[in-house]
């Protein structure tokens, strides 16, 4: 059994014995893309709170519903590893990671979607939304714009106007580290200018990706929601932070859980693990490119432990707990102007009120080449992977690193996982399940 030690702590202890947190009301939210990679870590790292009841929509596209299944086992096995000796766990604390399970399509079922939300009504609604639901492949996405545009952009509008009919006013976006483009400055802070328009390279082809511009779409038009519930001066302004992710990775340290895209894998990660277990048979790994100005000529990324980047999550749910001190400290109010927080005067009475709009980096601060990927794989898996130099990938960009600092001083965000223990976890799952899911 590995030691989970050094793994993120976001437990609170199980309910048995402990009369305040017993009547409490556990706060519903929603994840959607719950079965996907990411969903299903958060949605574990979640349930290991107790403090949500977790209810995850998807509609299966790129994922599972056995990941969700394999979720709640685990939760149940840890939950039974916390009791005393002889214990059984309590129907409240079985309820607490129990996942409400929905398969609907968030684009094309809106009415699905609002009764998921209606039937929560009698049990205080939902108090907030994970939204990771959408179509990530960079490649693909230039080819399919629409598809795209559609299943990404529209499918949050609509999610968002039906939040907003539901009086539910907290959202966690799952961005990336895409919407910065090509950056000229590394390592990258949330200052640094969104790249919609993508600037036409020498080759004649305009930098960025449509799935990068689907993601810088959304965050504009939550922020925009969020601004102008502020300007409306509403007693419970829309609240949204967005987590720009970097390169997630690995996978939990049981292996019962981690990442199975549907079809061959994209990411770099993925697709090594599938080479060395015999599920990817290509003969030679393709790195695109290696005349980039990086120290091997080969494309950087910032890898990060998915555990880590889960931890995250449910710190910035929490962070948009009014009255809490970390609600506070990332929106601090009427004057203060610091990350993505506009701030304004506005409200009825002349009542300052900031619009509760903030985006935070998650990302370790390191980078990482697609060789050195290679060569750590190498060690984690004993396969003896050979590369070929072709040509640059459209949508690539050389570096992207994340400048933490600002997650890290205003949600205490930290993503200590190595990147050693990252392919290590990643190989476990894929030694344990060559197939997957399935
Ligand atoms: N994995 C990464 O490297 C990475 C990096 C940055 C950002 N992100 C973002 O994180 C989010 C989650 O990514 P992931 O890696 O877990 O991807 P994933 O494909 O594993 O998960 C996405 C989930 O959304 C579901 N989904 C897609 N369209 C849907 C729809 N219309 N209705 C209902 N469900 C739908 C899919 O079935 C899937 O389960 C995405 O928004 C992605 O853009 C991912």
């Amino acid at each position: 059994m590995t030691n989970t030690s050094t793994y993120p702590n976001t437990d609170i202890p199980p309910t048995y014995g402990n009369w305040k947190t017993f009547f409490l009301v556990p706060q519903n939210v929603i994840v959607t893309g719950g079965a996907g990679y990411i969903g299903s870590h958060i949605i574990y790292t979640l349930l290991k709170t107790h403090k949500y009841k977790v209810i995850s929509i998807d509609n299966y596209h790129n994922s599972f519903p056995a990941a969700l299944a394999r979720v709640s086992e685990l939760a149940l096995s840890e939950l039974k590893a916390s009791l005393p000796l002889n214990t059984e766990p309590s129907e409240r604390d079985l309820d607490s990671i129990t996942i409400d399970i929905h398969e609907t399509d968030l684009l094309l079922n809106p009415s699905g979607v609002r009764s998921i939300f209606s039937s929560y009504l009698s049990t205080n609604g939902i108090w907030g939304v994970i939204h990771l639901s959408a179509y990530k492949a960079v490649g693909e996405s230039s080819s399919i714009p629409l598809t795209y545009y559609a299943n990404n952009v529209s499918a949050t509008i609509s999610l968002l106007q039906i939040m907003q009919e539901f009086r539910c006013y907290r959202l966690i976006y799952s961005s990336s580290a895409t919407v910065y483009g090509a950056v000229e400055e590394v390592p990258i802070k949330e200052t640094t200018e969104r790249q919609i328009e993508g600037r036409i390279q020498v080759n004649g082809e305009r930098e960025g990706s449509v799935y990068g511009r689907t993601k810088v779409m959304c965050e504009l038009i939550v922020e925009d929601l969020c601004e102008s519930s502020a300007l409306a001066g509403s007693p419970t302004p829309f609240q949204a932070i967005s987590l720009r992710y970097f390169n997630p990775a690995g996978a939990h340290p049981s292996g019962y859980i981690g990442e199975h895209p549907r079809g061959r894998p994209e990411n770099l990660l993925p697709l090594l693990a599938h080479m060395a277990v015999g599920t990817v048979k290509d003969p030679v790994l393709k790195v695109f490119g290696n005349d980039y100005p990086t120290p091997d000529g080969t494309c950087v990324r910032d890898y990060l432990h998915i555990l880590d980047l889960a931890a995250g999550h449910v710190i910035a749910l929490q962070a948009l707990e009014e009255g809490s001190e970390l609600n506070k400290t990332i929106f601090p109010g009427d004057t203060t102007e610091s990350g993505s927080t506009i701030t304004m005067e506005t409200g009825d009475k002349g009542m300052k009120r900031g619009t509760k709009f903030k985006a935070y980096n998650l990302g370790k601060g390191h980078g990482m080449s697609v060789l050195q990927i290679v060569g750590a794989m190498k060690t984690a898996t004993g396969f003896d992977y050979k590369t070929e130099v072709v040509g640059r990938r459209r949508g690539d960009v050389p570096e992207l690193v994340a400048n933490p600092a600002l997650a890290q001083a205003e949600l205490g965000f930290n993503a200590p996982l190595d990147l050693e223990t990252m392919c290590r976890d990643l190989w476990n799952w894929q030694e344990k399940n060559p197939t997957g899911y399935e």
